[in-house]
């Protein structure tokens, strides 16, 4: 299959574009299109064979659910069946945008795409393309990241081609996207609701709005959300983590693993080794910045099939928490060097 790439304006995106778009949808289809956190890979969410296609392009475990994207909270009555009071102020606050909220299922419809759970998945994302592309194709759209399956996730264009290229339809191109990792996935069947997975919308935000909020623990979230089971967000080469580094021991980590052969790093101290085969790539050291260029760094570091890639971590607080999450389910290696002196 020859993927077709469309680019467009993100903010006035062609009428055309999305048009056909949205017709490749109706027809069962699959267009990647750019959300503000991640590329999805999109299907109509209530044809069960196209969203069956989902998981096949993707080499996705079967009993992995996906989220639902929707356009206007009206769709919702489409997918889910009951929607309280405190879904509704978490939806009037915080959409469009990276909150995915985990509901009662409507029996009957969606059942691929929630892994034949009883619950839905579903957010609407704060990107003009995206939005447009749901309206126009009048029915909601199931969308995991445009990524293969246990890869890190998409933030451009070209990771979504070069993981699926000639396996789907179309590319909805319109540059980088803004944030860089994926929603926060809150259950809100749960009392008090539960982060499955924590992201931009942090807990403190969230409980600000509808008081305590917890943090799934992690034998209860392998139940309820089957995805955080699976290795995650991964480059080929071995990911090793220094949580909180002391002095001396980015150098320390990056000397030991150059005894295997070339490495990459990332991080926000640069190594102070001269060693041609030590590839760096320094990020500021900022939440924002990391989620922005994390999976990107990973991608291109890999690209050059290092024996290691180190990675300098950030406070764990706030925003860098959903980025410490993916950091740590990424690595082989955590080191938290803090600790060890
Ligand atoms: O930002 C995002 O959320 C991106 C963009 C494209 O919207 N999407 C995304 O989808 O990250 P995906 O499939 O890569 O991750 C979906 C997560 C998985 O951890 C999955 O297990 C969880 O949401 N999930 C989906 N439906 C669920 C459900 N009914 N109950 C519990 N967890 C669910
Ligand atoms: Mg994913």
């Amino acid at each position: 299959m020859r993927t077709e790439i469309l680019k467009l304006d993100p903010e006035r995106p062609d009428r055309g574009a999305i048009e056909l778009a949205a017709r490749i949808i109706r027809d069962g289809g699959l267009v990647a299109f750019p959300t503000e956190t991640v590329y999805g890979l999109g299907a109509d969410a209530i044809n069960e064979a196209a969203v069956g296609r989902i998981f096949e392009v993707k080499g996705r475990p079967p009993d992995n659910p996906l989220i639902v994207h929707i356009s206007r909270p009206e769709m919702l009555e489409l997918i889910a069946s009951r929607v309280d009071q405190r879904a509704r102020l978490l939806m009037s606050h915080f959409w469009p945008g990276p909150l995915t909220l985990v509901l009662e299922r409507k029996p009957g419809v969606a059942q691929m795409a929630s892994a034949g759970l009883n619950t839905i998945a579903v957010r609407m994302p704060k990107n003009a393309v995206a939005l447009e592309l749901i309206e126009a194709s009048r029915t909601p759209i199931a969308a995991p990241s445009a990524n293969t399956s246990g890869r890190p996730s998409p933030t451009s264009p070209e990771h979504v081609a070069c993981d699926l290229g000639g396996k789907i339809e179309l590319i909805l191109d319109s540059g980088t996207t803004t944030i860089g990792i994926e929603s926060t996935v809150l259950d809100v069947t749960a009392d008090p609701p539960a982060i499955l997975r924590p992201g931009w919308i942090t807990r403190e935000m969230l409980a600000e709005l509808i008081g305590p909020v917890e943090m799934a623990a992690s034998a209860e979230k392998l139940r309820r959300s089957p995805g955080t089971r699976y290795r995650h967000y991964s480059p080929r080469a071995r990911l090793v983590l220094i949580e909180a580094p002391a002095s001396g021991s980015i150098d320390s980590v990056c000397g030991r693993m150059l005894e295997r052969g070339p490495i990459g790093f990332i991080g926000h101290t640069r190594p102070r080794i001269e060693d041609p085969r030590l590839l760096s790539i320094i990020l500021p050291d900022s939440p924002e910045d990391y989620a922005r260029s994390i999976y990107a760094a990973l991608r291109e570091l890999d690209q050059r099939q290092p024996a290691a890639i180190v990675v300098e971590g950030i406070n764990d607080a706030g925003h860098g928490a959903a980025v410490m999450d993916r950091l740590r389910r990424a690595a082989s290696e955590i080191i938290n060097a803090a600790q060890e002196n």
